[in-house]
Formats: structure tokens, sequence, C-alpha cells
């Protein structure tokens, strides 16, 4: 039997619940906090050409889309993250690749899960294409691994896995979220660092990619999301409790009370 757990709510107040040592790896894209949804190239063409925005982009971010917001709020999640994760667990983090100017926002992220959960590795996913910018225009993100403590709690990998990882990225229609990431990059960390039948953890579940990812997978899932219109998506794309899935699998939803009643 596979359980997911999906939660409307804060992780941060969410993971407060959460037994101390009882997740085996957390696996999670957090909001970058680089105002994407007012400064991309479909929002600049827009604003150019006089579109309304609302229309062309109808699911933007609306929680942790600024810089100093997303720091603290990562900060407020890998101090949750290190007394959850079981001994030698992996924290997973992905972020935006490149410089961004005077701003190394990858250097500043894995900076602090050094400081707050130890840092194991920095994971360069090569998305294909060209992304924003000028001059160099971003083809990467990074995948940024913390390990809480020694040894590895799960290792699948071997003594030949790349820390280059080459996966298409996913570019959303106006339907998904508008950071939608491949179930194949949520899938590939999955399986190098838990087993069947592990809970894996998403605190920034977006439209449920990683819960996807670890359905497949055989392992149990806990996605946290505090904006609705991603849960609806989310439970949209694994047909939740709908009759189409096999009897294996449990479906559990929460509405967070504490978030509720902000
Ligand atoms: C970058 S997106 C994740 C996208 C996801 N990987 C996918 O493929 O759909 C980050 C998500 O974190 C959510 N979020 C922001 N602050 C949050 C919080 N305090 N608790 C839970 N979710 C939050 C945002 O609403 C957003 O959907």
């Amino acid at each position: 039997m596979i359980t997911l757990k999906l939660i409307w709510g804060n992780c941060i107040e969410v993971m407060k619940d959460i037994s101390d040592k009882s997740i085996d790896l957390i696996v999670t894209d957090p909001p970058y906090g680089l105002n994407y949804n007012r400064s991309d190239l479909a929002m600049n063409r827009e604003k150019i050409f006089g579109g309304r925005i609302s229309k062309m982009k109808p699911n933007p971010i609306k929680y942790g889309d600024n810089e100093k917001e997303s720091y603290e709020l990562l900060e407020n999640m890998l101090h949750e993250a290190k007394r959850i994760l079981k001994k030698g667990a992996i924290c997973a983090v992905t972020v935006v690749g490149g410089g961004g100017g005077p701003n190394p926002l990858f250097a500043k992220w894995a900076l602090l899960l050094d400081k707050i959960i130890g840092f194991k590795q920095a994971i360069v996913w090569d998305k294909g294409g060209l992304g924003m910018g000028m001059q160099y225009r971003r083809s990467y993100e990074f995948v940024l691994l913390s390990q809480n403590g020694n040894p590895s709690h799960r290792w699948n990998g071997g003594n030949s896995t790349s820390n280059l990882w080459k996966i298409p990225k996913i570019i959303p229609s106006k339907y998904d979220h508008p950071t939608q990431k491949p179930i194949a990059l949520m899938e590939r960390i999955i399986s190098l660092h838990s087993n069947k039948g592990d809970i894996i953890l998403d605190p920034f579940l977006g439209s449920g990619t990683t819960m996807l990812a670890a359905l497949n997978l055989e392992r149990n899932c806990v996605g946290i999301e505090i904006d609705k219109k991603y849960i609806d998506m989310t439970k949209k794309r694994l047909n939740w409790n709908s009759t189409l899935n096999p009897e294996e699998i449990k479906f559990e939803y929460e509405e967070y009370s504490q978030f509720l009643e902000i």
C-alpha cells in the first residue's frame, strides 16, 4: 500500500507537526524569489504589446516570490527538515543556475544548506535550450543536496553516477504551474536516494510533480502546498481518489487549520 498525503497549508507550520527522524528524503523546488511572474519573457512581451497579464499568466506564484521572503522561507524549512529527516537522509533543493549579476542565489542557498544541514553535492541539471538573461543565457539549474549526518541513509547509485544530468525542461502551458519541473528529474533524485516504501516529503509541492514521481517509484509521499489552485492541479494530475487508480494507493487530504485561519 502506498500512501499519498496532500496538505493544503504553510509548510513551516505543517512541518512542526511531523515527528522527529521520520522522513527518508526531502525533494523540493522552493520559490526562487526572483519575481518571475513580473519579469519573465511572456510578461515583458505582454507589457510591450499591451495584453492583459492575468490572461497570459493565469497561475502566477503568489507566495514566496521575492528574494527576502523566499530566503527566510528556505531557512525556516531547513531547520524543520534537519529535525524530521532520518540520520544520513538527504534534503534535495533545486535552484536557478548562473549568476544573476551581482546576486549568486545558488551560492547563498548552498551556504544556507551547509550551515543548517550539511552540504553534500551540487548536481547540474542541463535543461536544454536557452532561458532568460542577457549575454549568458540560462540553460541549467542546480539540484543542491544536503545530508543530515553520516553515513548515507540511502544510496542506490554505485560509484559511477555523474553529477551532470541532461533532462529536458517543461515549457508550461497557461493551464500548468508556471515553474513545473520534469517528472524525470524528481524520479532520478528519488531513485538514487530512497527505497521502495520510503517516505518522501515535498514541502513546496506546486502542481504535484514530486508526488507523481514518488508514486511511479512506489514511495509514500507527503506534499504540502499553500496555494489552493495548485492543490487542485495536483489532484487533477493524480486522478485523486478516482477508481481509475489501483486499489493499493491510499489518498489522504488535509486542510491545515493554522493556515486557513490567516
Ligand atoms: C517553484 S514552485 C514548485 C513547483 C513544482 N516543482 C511543480 O513541478 O509543480 C514552489 C511552490 O511553493 C509554494 N509555496 C510558497 N510558499 C509556501 C509555503 N510557505 N508553504 C507551502 N508551499 C509554499 C508556491 O505556491 C509554489 O507553488
